[in-house]
């Protein structure tokens, strides 16, 4: 049986992708249906799929429809299936999850150049369907990972959405603890609203009061107190691209996380699928970091703006966690610990 999500998913006719707007959570439960490459680049961009996973796997799926409408003879066929993989891929430059799922996509064409391109179509769909197995197996070992780590009672602070609906099933910095739940076991989870787009206050605190976790929502600028209260035993968090020394992007204000952690002698954890390992990125500094409008700091989510208009704005989507600050990065084949240079290349390379 395939293993279908409801979050990203193909339609009856396989035409057209289908995806949970998760601009529109918690409130409002509502489908988008792509069918162009300019409506999944939006898509993709404005953050109605998001989470690096997530939009792996979205872009398998993506390619497949696209697939559908290029041209029968091949050099044509190849070329517009390069062209669009290629424009996809400028979405989002941070988490290399969406380069990497289409690198994969685009392999399935390159290894059969003699094929007819209607042949392809069966093989890209199995590809797409084995990136969405894949993380499913690999959230799934995240979790139990994590979950060794854990005791009963437990508090764990976690930073943006790390959940379900950012992979496939049970999510990287938070399945640990929705795996766990299944199992009876209880924790108390504090997470960030996650400034200025909201990933913890809307997707976060929803999906783990779904599952029936004690869960906190804290604005980003109460995680120190939170800390020094000693209610937080352990910090997890998710990552958009892990480089080969460690140091890891995830959402901006992760790195402010680890340094409070720091502080306070809490161990701060990365969790994260091989799929978020670039070993071709030597360290944080060759990341490139995704800046966003200004207006969602000025007026977003307000009923009028927040700010002086026309103030000026940074934005910066995503920071880089130095690999001196992180206890341990938790991966479907285990932990490794520090020196991340020798055990990210002993599981991965
Ligand atoms: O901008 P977003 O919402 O896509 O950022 C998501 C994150 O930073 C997540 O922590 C990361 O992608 C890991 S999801 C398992």
């Amino acid at each position: 049986m395939q293993n279908i999500i409801d979050h990203v998913h193909l339609s009856a006719d396989e035409r057209r992708l289908v995806i949970l707007d998760q601009r529109r959570l918690p409130l409002h439960r509502e489908y988008l249906v792509l069918a162009t490459a300019d409506q999944m680049y939006d898509a993709v961009k404005s953050l109605a799929v998001r989470g690096a996973p997530a939009i792996g796997i979205f872009a398998g799926f993506a390619m497949y429809v696209l697939a559908q409408g290029m041209p029968d003879s091949r050099p044509q066929f190849d070329a517009a299936f390069h062209k669009a993989a290629d424009y996809l891929n400028s979405s989002r430059p941070t988490a290399v999850n969406l380069n990497w799922a289409l690198q994969r996509m685009k392999r399935v064409v390159d290894a059969a150049p003699a094929c007819a391109a209607a042949q392809l179509l069966p093989r890209l769909k199995a590809e797409a369907q084995a990136i969405l197995d894949e993380d499913i197996a690999m959230c799934r070992a995240i979790s139990e990972h994590g979950l060794a780590l854990l005791r009963d009672g437990d508090g764990i602070l976690t930073h943006c959405n790390a959940g379900p609906i950012a992979t496939s099933r049970y999510g990287t910095a938070i399945g640990p603890m929705i795996l766990g739940a299944q199992q009876g076991r209880h924790f108390r989870v504090f997470a960030d609203e996650t400034r200025p787009l909201l990933q913890g206050a809307r997707l976060t605190s929803w999906e783990l009061q779904n599952a029936g976790i004690d869960v906190t929502l804290i604005c980003d600028n109460m995680a120190s107190i939170v800390m020094k209260n000693g209610w937080v035993q352990y910090c997890f968090t998710g990552c958009d691209r892990v480089a080969a020394n460690g140091d890891t992007a995830n959402k901006i204000g992760t790195s402010g996380v680890a340094i409070l952690a720091k502080h306070y002698g809490i161990p701060f954890y990365i969790l994260g699928p091989s799929s978020t390992v670039d070993l071709n990125c030597p360290t944080g500094a060759d990341i490139v970091i995704e800046e966003r409008d200004g207006d969602e700091i000025r007026e977003k989510w307000y009923a009028e703006p927040m700010a002086p208009e026309g103030v000026k704005c940074y934005n910066p989507a995503f920071d880089v966690t130095d690999h001196a600050l992180i206890a341990g990065i938790i991966t479907e084949k285990g932990i490794c610990r520090p020196p991340y240079t020798e055990s990210l290349r002993a599981l991965f390379d």
